[in-house]
């Protein structure tokens, strides 16, 4: 039996019953786990708490090789002005993978979401298309080298497209047409050679019209681009997933493969459990959590290895999820590998199973 199977098989056995967390493989420092990862491993991070909470600091050594700033990289925070940048959080970021062997991903240079205030002055295509360029020039070539691979454009497809139509509404589809993610990818392309491009997403792993509506909108856009030779060269999975709603296994993996087919790396970029719908007690919420990541991760895996797995967020304790989702019953929101004491839960024995060498 293969182990993820297994991992399967005890995670659906009882979901009353608590996952034996001794399963969870004690992993030292980065450089250690390293090692013995197959997949690398990440969590995007808070910088600031980074600094003021140590047993944070310690758990980001402890489990993961890649960061990426859940914030610090996007415009309202690079750009207070229209003519200043602010690197102050990302610089401090990256200084702390460095010391610790990680590497540091880019999210994200384009986004329709988090800009400040003064980009609505934006407002023709003419200095759209200049701030573009201008941004990604600056950052891109900023860690020219040092950042191994950026989301170039977050976000592309419309949150329901029968809806909004097939792209989603931002001040760069306005001014530029659909040619701004082509744009994006060429400059980001000649301001850094070595970087991986990425267009990252969500919603791609259910069952709904919406979900396969946005699967297929996504394979034609990236084959509209592919035929046009820009340089995007992964696609990014968010897997932001809906605790109450079911992985569409074949559909997420024909997706994939089909992704993957075009020649695109495919990368786990954001994964978490969104679980204001899940029962209240905290065993099974985390079980079913578990459950979820393990249908998406082997729905993914089946047919391509990712080239790396990153979850938003490492601890409970610091998660975005409550923002949007709280939980009526007033419950904090559990969506994320560790709990809000850095204890791993059984998703993490999952996420191990899927990145870890020989399993
Ligand atoms: O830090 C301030 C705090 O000082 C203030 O008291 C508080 C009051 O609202 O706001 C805090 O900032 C919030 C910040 O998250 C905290 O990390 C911002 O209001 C809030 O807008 C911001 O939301 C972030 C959101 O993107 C928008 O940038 C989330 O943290 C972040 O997790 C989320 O990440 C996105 C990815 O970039 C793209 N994919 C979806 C994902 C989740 O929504």
């Amino acid at each position: 039996m293969h182990r993820r199977d297994f991992v399967k098989g005890a995670l659906g056995a009882g979901l009353a019953s608590s996952v034996p967390l001794e399963l969870v493989l004690p992993i030292s420092q980065a450089a250690q786990a390293a090692a013995r990862q197959r997949v690398p491993y990440g969590a995007a991070i808070r910088t600031d708490f980074l600094e003021t909470d140590p047993h944070y600091a310690e758990a980001v050594r402890k489990y993961c090789q890649i960061v990426v700033g859940e914030g610090g990289l996007k415009w309202i925070d690079l750009r207070p002005s229209r003519s200043s940048f602010e690197f102050d959080q990302p610089d401090r970021l990256i200084a702390f993978a460095d010391a610790n062997g990680m590497t540091m991903r880019g999210h994200t240079l384009i986004w329709y979401a988090a800009m400040p205030d003064w980009t609505v002055e934006i407002d023709t295509a003419k200095e759209a298309e200049f701030e573009l360029i201008h941004h990604i020039e600056v950052v891109v070539g900023r860690y020219r080298g040092r950042i191994p691979n950026w989301d170039v454009v977050n976000e592309p497809i419309s949150e329901d497209p029968d809806k909004e139509g097939p792209l989603r509404d931002s001040i760069w589809l306005q001014q530029l047409g659909e040619d701004y993610i082509e744009l994006a990818f060429r400059t980001a392309a000649a301001t850094d050679q070595n970087t991986q491009l990425v267009l990252n997403d969500f919603d791609f792993e259910k069952a709904t019209p919406v979900s396969r509506k946005r699967r297929s909108l996504m394979l034609d856009l990236l084959k509209k681009l592919k035929d046009r030779d820009v340089p995007v060269h992964a696609l990014g999975l968010q897997g932001h997933l809906t605790g109450e709603a079911e992985i569409d296994k074949d559909g997420l993996s024909r997706f994939v493969e089909d992704a993957h087919g075009l020649g695109l790396d495919i990368l786990v970029t954001e994964l978490d459990v969104i679980d204001n719908n899940l029962p209240a007690n905290q065993g099974v919420r985390d079980q079913i959590a578990a459950m979820r990541v393990n249908d998406y991760l082997s729905a993914i895996c089946d047919v391509v290895e990712p080239k790396s797995i990153l979850t938003w967020g490492l601890s409970d304790k610091y998660t975005w999820v409550p923002i949007w989702f709280s939980r009526r019953d007033g419950l904090p929101n559990r969506p994320l590998p560790l709990d809000e004491n850095y204890q791993p839960k059984a998703m993490m024995q999952v996420l191990q199973e899927f990145t870890q060498a020989g399993s």
